[in-house]
């Protein structure tokens, strides 16, 4: 077909830009699995910019499993089209209509292929819209997969509306504050003030004055026109009080008398404030031993948790890491303006990590290996060294009680491999290493890197 025939009425450059922009990923390979073209789509799907992948070979991307199953060959072989659903190492889902074009001589020429995310009819309508907003949208919107916290997310909504206080408890970096933002941002106080005080972080003596605030000339050194406190500020919205079991035993007095009394008394006045606030805490201790050991209030406790949550660990909700790492990776691609991805191993051992400091941890990680790395895809070699070092506890003790002698071995075997694959990240380097078969070092690989289902 002519590209300057009046049909068009478009000149090429225009059309290209055309295609550029449209919202399906439009792939074409040549009659050699080569890719001779692709629009900037394949960022959204692949985290990846078309520059990366024009001229690669298929199989490049198949020995790294970038979707699966392919279609590519089957469109070569049957030379007919072909429309499927594949998942992208991302763990996104796709429809991909895979079409040959023929030359004069019934040879492929070409394959283009139409690659569309699995939206619902109604997204598409506002298909534009919802890409804008989509990554503002997401910052302060928890990101999770998993069942328990599905349920946990539901909780949240529940209870956003009902004017109860809530605790929320979990280890440190599990997501207490991002939870509490949350709520507020989905509460009905949403347009009235969300306030947040670590009581770890503040002295003491005045931790009072900041919460309950001061009167004219309360005390030598005060403003002399007073001072307003938290809870006067937080007036009608949330007050959120993280790490509460640092308040000391009289400010928990206090705040036991604001919550049953909806007023308190500023630090020097006479006439007490009356307010009506909605109270969050959150501590990464346990609370009721806390409570058994006379640290905390009972009563104040009982106060508190109205709505007791518990954020469980990243390790013990695995189905939310990979998706998790996927948000972070798009959020500090755009923030450093680069492109990168993690190997399907390098996504293998981050899954299975123990992630002692949580979705912080994770984070940071993420955000170091994308800042550090110069390559486009981040590799297994490139993980922190601290990824792999599970060994070294075992060491030097052994387990007081095992469960069989083929388990123990099985489990030194990944520990083993874990370690060395660190530094040996190819099955060849693994087979020298270790001083066997490549194909029985593949083998090792596969059972303790990349197809761990531990999860
Ligand atoms: N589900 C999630 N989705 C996206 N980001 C998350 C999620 N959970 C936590 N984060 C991010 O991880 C980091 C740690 O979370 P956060 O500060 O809320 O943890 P925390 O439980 O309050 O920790 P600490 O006990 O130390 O105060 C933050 O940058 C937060 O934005
Ligand atoms: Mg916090």
């Amino acid at each position: 077909m002519d590209f300057n025939s009046q049909l068009f009425n478009l000149d090429i450059e225009t059309f290209a830009k055309i295609i550029d922009a449209m919202y399906d990923e439009v792939l074409i390979y040549d009659g050699n699995y080569n890719i001779a073209y692709i629009n900037q789509a394949c960022s959204r799907h692949y985290c990846c910019s078309p520059k990366e992948m024009i001229g690669k070979n298929f199989f490049d991307f198949i020995e790294d499993k970038w979707w699966e199953p392919s279609v590519l060959p089957l469109v070569y072989k049957n030379k007919k089209s072909y429309a499927i659903k594949q998942t992208v190492y991302t763990g996104k889902e796709l429809l991909t209509i895979a079409v040959p074009i023929f030359d004069q001589n019934n040879e492929i020429k070409y394959v283009v292929m139409n690659v569309r995310d699995e939206v619902k009819e109604k997204d598409i309508v506002n298909a534009s819209e919802r890409i804008e907003t989509f990554y503002s949208e997401k910052m302060n919107t928890p990101v999770f997969k998993s069942k328990i916290m599905t349920e946990l997310m539901e909780l949240i909504k529940k209870i956003s509306t009902v004017n109860v206080n809530v605790i929320l408890l979990g280890e440190s970096g599990t997501g207490k504050t991002m939870y509490a933002q949350f709520l507020h941002s989905i509460s009905d106080r949403k347009d009235k003030p969300f306030v947040s005080i670590n009581c770890a972080s503040i002295p003491q003596e005045l931790l009072e004055s900041e919460l309950f605030g001061y009167a004219k000339g309360a005390f030598t050194g005060a403003k002399t026109q007073g001072k307003k406190g938290l809870f006067e500020i937080a007036h009608e919205g949330i007050l959120f009080l993280d790490e509460i079991t640092e308040l000391s035993l009289s400010a928990q007095a206090k705040l036991l008398h604001v919550l049953q009394n909806g007023e308190f008394l500023p630090l020097g006045a006479t006439v007490p404030v009356k307010v009506n606030v909605r109270i969050i805490a959150a501590t990464n201790k346990n609370l009721k031993n806390l409570v058994n050991t006379g640290n905390f209030r009972e009563d104040l406790y009982y106060r508190l948790n109205v709505v007791e949550i518990y954020i469980p660990p990243l390790r013990s909700r695995k189905n939310d890491i990979l998706p998790l790492i996927n948000f972070f990776l798009i959020e500090f691609n755009k923030k450093y303006n680069v492109t990168r991805y993690f190997s399907e191993t390098a996504l293998s051992i981050l899954k299975n990590y123990k992630w002692q400091g949580n979705v912080r941890e994770l984070k940071h990680v993420v955000e170091r290996l994308v800042i550090t790395s110069d390559t486009m895809i981040i590799d297994a070699s490139m993980l922190p060294k601290t990824l792999f070092n599970i060994v070294d506890e075992i060491d030097d003790k052994l387990p007081s009680q095992i469960q069989s002698f083929d388990s123990a071995m099985n489990d030194f075997e990944e520990k083993l491999v874990k370690r060395a694959y660190a530094q040996n990240n190819t099955s060849r380097k693994l087979a020298k290493y270790f001083m066997i078969t490549q194909t029985r070092a593949n083998k090792l690989i596969r059972k303790h890197i990349t197809n761990n289902t531990s999860f």
